[in-house]
């Protein structure tokens, strides 16, 4: 199962959720309670991480990350609502 390690605002949460989880649908059931999130839709960027590392397994950034979070990609950001975690990642929220 893959792990999940969440800073954020100087706490470090972790956690283990299931394979290809989306982390805005387990905060929705409160089962990643931390993590902040808005529209669930990739359209209001308020679930925007930045990723520490395991960054390299995710899914390409599709169409709605590309036009919500521009030149922040390669920054390393991404939008969590859009991801599904099938490897163990490490991040970051504000
Ligand atoms: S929750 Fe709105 S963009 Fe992810």
């Amino acid at each position: 199962m893959p792990n999940v390690i969440l800073h954020q605002n100087g706490q470090v949460y972790q956690q283990e959720v299931g394979e290809n989880s989306n982390l805005v649908v387990l905060a929705g059931v409160r089962k990643f309670p931390h993590l902040k999130y808005g529209c669930g839709m990739g359209k209001c960027t308020k679930c925007m991480v930045k990723v520490i590392s395991g960054g390299e397994k995710l899914q390409e950034p599709n169409w709605k990350e590309s036009k919500m979070l521009g030149e922040k990609l390669d920054e390393g950001f991404r939008l969590a609502c859009q991801l599904y975690i099938s490897e163990d990642i490490e991040l970051r929220q504000e």
